[in-house]
C-alpha cells in the first residue's frame, strides 16, 4: 500500500493511492475529485472505471461534476429557496430557476486541503464560509478516501456548522465498468429500492413516491441498464431518456446497488448508510472530451444521498445539520469480478 503526492498543476495537488493488489486511485484537491480509479477486469487487466480528464487543470472548466464531492446540498432545491428557523433563504440558481449540486460554485470547484493520514488514507478538508452560495453558517467539511486491500474505496464524510444549515454531501463519480466510452446500456444493475421520489418537469421531487414494481424503474432484480430506458414513460422523457432519479433505499439496505460491466466482468457493489441514491445514466453527456470522448449514456452515477429538495418537503427526513452537531456518513464502492 502506498500513498504518493504526484504533482501540483496550477495550484491543484494530485495524489495517488496504490494498494499493490491491482487497485489504484488518483485524487485531486479541486473538488476533492476522483480522477482515476483502476481495478482489474476478469482477465486481470487494469481498467480505469471512472470518467475524467488527463489534465488536472481541465477540471477548472468542468460542468459535468466528474468525480467530485458535491455540497453543500447535492441534487436540486426548488427555485433555490427554503425557510429555516423563521428566515427565508435564496440560494444561487444554476439549473434554470433551481439550485443544483451546491450552486454556481459548489464544492466541486473549491480547493480542498489534502493531508495523507496513512499509506491508504487521504483526508481532504474545506471550510465553506457563512453565506457561501446563499447558505447560512460556516461549514467545515472533511472527506477521507480510503483504498482497502480488497479493492474497495471508502469515502467517509464529516461536517460541522456554526449555524443550522442544509447539508447533503455526495460524490459524483461517473462509472463505466467496461473502461470504454460506449453506452452503459449493457451493464447489469441491481438497486435495493422499491420506491423512487417522483419528480416534476424540472426533476424536482415534491413528496410523492413511485412504486417501481412493474415500471421501467424497477431494478430490484438485476437487469441491463438500457433494457427499458427507451420507453414512453413520462419520467423517462423528463430525464432525457434514461435514468436520473432518486431511489429510496429499502430499510435494511446497507448494500445500495450492484452493477456489472458486461464486457469487463467488473462488479461494483455500493454500500452506504445514506437513505437514498441518485441513479443517473449520463443523459446530459454530449461528447465531453476527457480521457476519452464521452457521449450520451456512456456512464452511470450512483450518488448516495439524503432526500432531494428535503428543505421544501416536510414529509422527507430533514437534511438540516444543526450548529453543534456533527454529520458523519460512509459510502463504499467495492470492486470484484464475475
Ligand atoms: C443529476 C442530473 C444532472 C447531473 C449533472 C446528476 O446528479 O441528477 O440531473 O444533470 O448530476 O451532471
Amino acid at each position: 500500500m502506498t500513498l504518493q503526492w504526484i504533482d501540483n498543476q496550477k495550484g491543484i495537488d494530485r495524489y495517488r493511492i496504490d494498494n499493490g493488489k491491482g487497485a489504484m486511485v488518483e485524487i485531486i484537491t479541486l473538488g476533492a475529485r476522483i480522477t482515476k480509479l483502476i481495478v482489474p477486469d476478469r482477465a486481470g487487466d487494469p481498467t480505469d472505471v471512472v470518467l475524467g480528464y488527463d489534465d488536472p487543470a481541465a477540471y477548472f472548466d468542468d460542468t459535468t461534476y466528474f468525480g467530485a464531492i458535491i455540497g453543500r446540498v447535492g441534487n436540486r432545491i426548488d427555485k433555490g429557496r427554503f425557510a429555516l428557523n423563521g428566515k427565508t433563504y435564496a440560494l444561487a440558481t444554476n439549473d434554470g430557476a433551481n439550485h443544483l449540486h451546491g450552486g454556481k460554485v459548489g464544492f466541486d470547484h473549491r480547493v480542498f486541503k489534502a493531508m495523507p493520514l496513512d499509506s491508504n488514507k487521504l483526508e481532504l478538508t474545506y471550510t465553506s464560509p457563512d453565506g457561501e452560495e446563499g447558505y447560512p453558517g460556516e461549514v467545515k467539511v472533511t472527506v477521507v478516501y480510503t483504498l482497502e486491500e480488497d479493492n474497495a474505496l471508502t469515502i467517509a464524510y464529516r461536517a460541522t456548522t456554526s449555524a443550522d444549515t442544509p447539508l447533503n454531501l455526495t460524490n459524483h463519480a461517473y462509472f463505466n465498468l467496461n473502461g470504454d466510452a460506449l453506452s452503459v446500456g449493457g451493464h447489469i444493475a441491481q438497486i435495493n429500492a422499491d420506491y423512487l421520489t417522483d419528480v416534476d418537469e424540472g426533476l424536482i421531487p415534491h413528496g410523492e413516491l413511485l412504486n417501481v414494481k412493474g415500471t421501467p424503474f424497477d431494478f430490484t432484480s438485476p437487469k441491463p441498464i438500457g433494457r427499458d430506458w427507451d420507453g414512453d414513460h413520462r419520467l423517462l422523457k423528463i430525464a432525457r431518456g434514461g435514468y436520473d432519479f432518486n431511489y429510496v433505499l429499502s430499510d435494511s439496505a446497507k448494500e445500495v446497488a450492484c452493477v456489472t460491466g458486461d464486457k469487463s466482468g467488473i462488479v461494483m457493489t455500493v454500500l452506504s448508510d445514506r437513505p437514498c441514491v441518485q441513479f443517473y445514466t449520463g443523459n446530459f453527456l454530449d461528447g465531453v472530451e476527457g480521457k476519452q470522448i464521452y457521449p450520451y449514456h456512456s456512464a452511470f452515477c450512483l450518488e448516495t444521498q439524503g432526500y432531494p429538495n428535503a428543505v421544501n418537503v416536510p414529509s422527507f427526513p430533514s437534511c438540516i445539520l444543526k450548529a453543534g452537531e456533527t454529520f458523519s456518513s460512509t459510502t463504499t464502492y467495492r470492486f470484484g469480478v464475475k
